[in-house]
């Protein structure tokens, strides 16, 4: 390989992944040496550990002759080795081969890509367009009218956005959805509340809150009744009152309007805050009535309806009763519970036994509609509506076995979509309720988280003075706290909430993020006027960059693109956030070697240039994530 043209190799895209011009240089060397077509040589080309560029694991070919032969045949120069424009060194390892990148070429290729965003190349570095022409519907959020946004909620919220983005930055079309539970007897009972404690200012004060009242308060009428085993009037009000509902009763939905509305402008607000936005605001009300009997059609079509008696759903209904008391209402087990309204008429069910999921209702014996058949005909309407090429959802793993019964019926119903959905799971959150037990609504965690900030910048009065916006800053880094407590583990895995580690300052938090930001944004303002990047960075001498450091810093940043595209993969946030931690720990280990102020003008030039790329990198992972970059705290 003479010059530096490279072949194209599907699945390389250096234009957008810079490294990938040394993964197809090392292809070709090893296609040449070990006979390969190019394509399995490329796709044998990893990232490598510590201090290597990238490794091969030759047993990984299946080729017939010895390890340490075919490392030879690899390394040796008789054979292929040469260092070139890409490479320029290969060591063998058994059963490893190690590839070193000649670094002038690793600094002009990443760091000229960085720059050049995102005008000549279409996409911003980091992006790519590997989802062109495709659309996902990623529903998440989701939190129930009437009852707390609690810490699932906020979690689908964070995790569902940062999906979002990373589809977005993939290339996709993205519908981004939440799926308000809007719909069922509890509105019934809603109503009744509404008519004994509601009231009109508070309402339009504060919908959410309110309405968590008026709920919390008809509730306890309700189960005094039951307790005192007086006559059920309560609850027999709201199954009437949702019965009108459901048939369609103008003055009773109008009422229920009213609620939805301003529950969704109150939602808005702190999404907003939140820096999270919704294309659609679905909801199990909006599920349609000719969907959902098209639903139950075909389920009886295709011989899938038996009947639950209320023995079965009896029991059905303590199990999850137990579900109930250890955490969160559901919208699920209440309609479970209602699937079985002690006796009266017969309950259909879809048998799911011989795929160990129970035995799910679809249909109360009222006839009235339930969860899961709103999901069931919702997935339909959206489909019809969007043609989606893939469906998230978003949801904890308290409904792992809702979500898998729902699909499970999907796929029996032969549905042409029913292999483009997936359940993001995610584990809960400990230690998000108050000391009595109740739960905190979204707002006061993010003011706690807030406070926190700002008391903490008020303690350094110098740099305090100089912040523009304190309230503004504060409740930024009260969030990127908050967020990245929550993306920092893998999204199996539940946590402990814990106000007082996530707000500080020392390991890996949020805050530390926001500061290794401002950081890099205030290296340029302190050496400006003096020193200043050319517009052209072709003009720059990266050879100057000799430092050990400054090539580790270089290729992390080039790493970025790669980043983004396994995160896709594994749907983790937290492949991102370590990026970020990584990346933050290297910038924060080289101040001391590669300082800027009071140098030879070229190479401070140089050396700004390299932590200027570093902020807008660190910028846009953060962004990713939906965090709000800070240029001052
Ligand atoms: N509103 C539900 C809850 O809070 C979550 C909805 C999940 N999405 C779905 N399509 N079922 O429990």
């Amino acid at each position: 390989m003479s010059s530096s043209v490279l072949p194209l190799i599907e699945g390389a895209d250096p234009a957008n992944f810079p490294l990938d011009s040394f993964k197809v240089a090392i292809a070709v060397l090893l296609s040449k040496a070990l006979d390969l077509s190019l394509d399995t040589a490329f796709s044998g080309v990893d990232f490598g550990r510590k201090g290597v560029d990238f490794t091969v694991a030759v047993p990984r070919f299946r080729l017939k002759s010895k390890i340490p032969e075919l490392i030879e045949k690899v390394t040796s120069t008789v054979y292929s080795f040469t260092p070139n424009h890409y490479l320029e060194q290969c060591v063998g390892e058994s059963p490893f081969v190690h590839f070193y990148v000649r670094t002038t070429t690793l600094f002009k290729l990443v760091l000229e890509r960085i720059h050049q965003s995102p005008a000549s190349n279409g996409v911003p570095f980091g992006s790519n367009w590997q989802g062109a022409g495709k659309k996902v519907v990623i529903e998440f959020s989701s939190p129930n009218i009437a009852k707390p946004f609690h810490a699932g909620h906020l979690r689908s919220t964070i995790i569902g956005t940062v999906l979002s983005n990373l589809f977005e930055a993939n290339g996709w079309d993205v519908i981004r959805m939440n799926y308000l539970g809007d719909w069922g007897k509890q509105f019934g009972l809603l109503a009744v509340g509404f008519k004994r404690y509601g009231s009109e200012e508070s309402l339009a004060n504060n919908a959410i809150m309110h309405l968590f009242d008026v709920y919390v308060k008809v509730n306890r009428d309700a189960a005094l009744e039951k307790e005192r085993g007086e006559p059920e009037i309560t609850d027999q009000k709201a199954r009437e009152v949702f019965r009108k509902m459901e048939s369609g009763d103008e003055s009773t939905l109008s009422l229920w309007r009213r609620f939805r509305e301003l529950s969704i402008h109150k939602y808005a607000e702190v999404y907003n805050r939140l820096n999270v936005r919704f294309d659609v605001y679905a909801g199990e009300s909006l599920v349609r009535s000719d969907h959902i009997k098209a639903a139950m059609a075909a389920l009886e079509a295709n011989n899938l309806l038996t009947d639950k008696t209320s023995k079965e759903s009896n029991n059905n209904w303590k199990e999850k009763k137990v579900a109930m008391s250890l955490g969160t209402l559901r919208t699920a087990e209440e309609e479970d519970a209602e699937a079985n309204p002690s006796g009266r008429g017969v309950a259909k069910a879809v048998d799911l036994n011989q795929w160990k999921l129970g035995k799910p209702v679809v249909q109360k014996p009222d006839g009235t509609t339930i969860y899961i058949m709103r999901d069931i005909a919702g997935v339909f309407q959206r489909y019809e509506q969007y043609k989606f090429d893939k469906h998230i959802y978003v949801v904890g793993d308290q409904q792992e076995l809702h979500v898998a019964q729902f699909f499970k019926i999907v796929s029996l119903l032969n549905a042409p979509f029913a292999d483009r959905l997936e359940h993001v799971s995610f584990g809960r959150v400990n230690g998000m309720s108050t000391r009595k037990g109740d739960v905190k609504f979204l707002d006061e965690i993010l003011d706690t988280a807030k406070e926190a900030m700002l008391a903490q910048m008020q303690q350094k009065e110098e740099k305090f003075k100089d912040i523009e916006d304190p309230d503004y800053t504060a409740d930024q880094i009260g969030m990127t706290c908050v967020k990245v407590q929550d993306m920092q583990a893998k999204r199996v895995h539940s946590y402990n909430f814990d106000p007082q580690r996530m707000t500080s300052f020392e390991g890996d938090t949020g805050a530390y993020l926001q500061y290794a930001h401002v950081r890099l944004c205030s290296i340029e303002r302190k050496v400006a006027p003096t020193v200043v990047v050319p517009s052209d960075p072709s003009q720059i001498n990266f050879d100057l960059l000799a430092e050990p450091k400054a090539r580790e810093i270089v290729f992390i940043l080039g790493t970025y693109p790669d980043v983004v595209r396994t995160a896709l993969k594994t749907y983790e946030p937290s492949n991102i956030v370590s990026f970020c931690f990584r990346l933050s720990h290297i910038i924060s280990s080289a101040w001391e070697t590669l300082i800027v102020m009071g140098q030879e003008h070229e190479l401070a030039q140089a050396r700004l240039f390299l932590y200027m790329s570093a902020r807008d990198v660190l910028g846009s992972a953060m962004r990713l994530l939906s965090l709000s970059p800070l240029t001052r705290m």
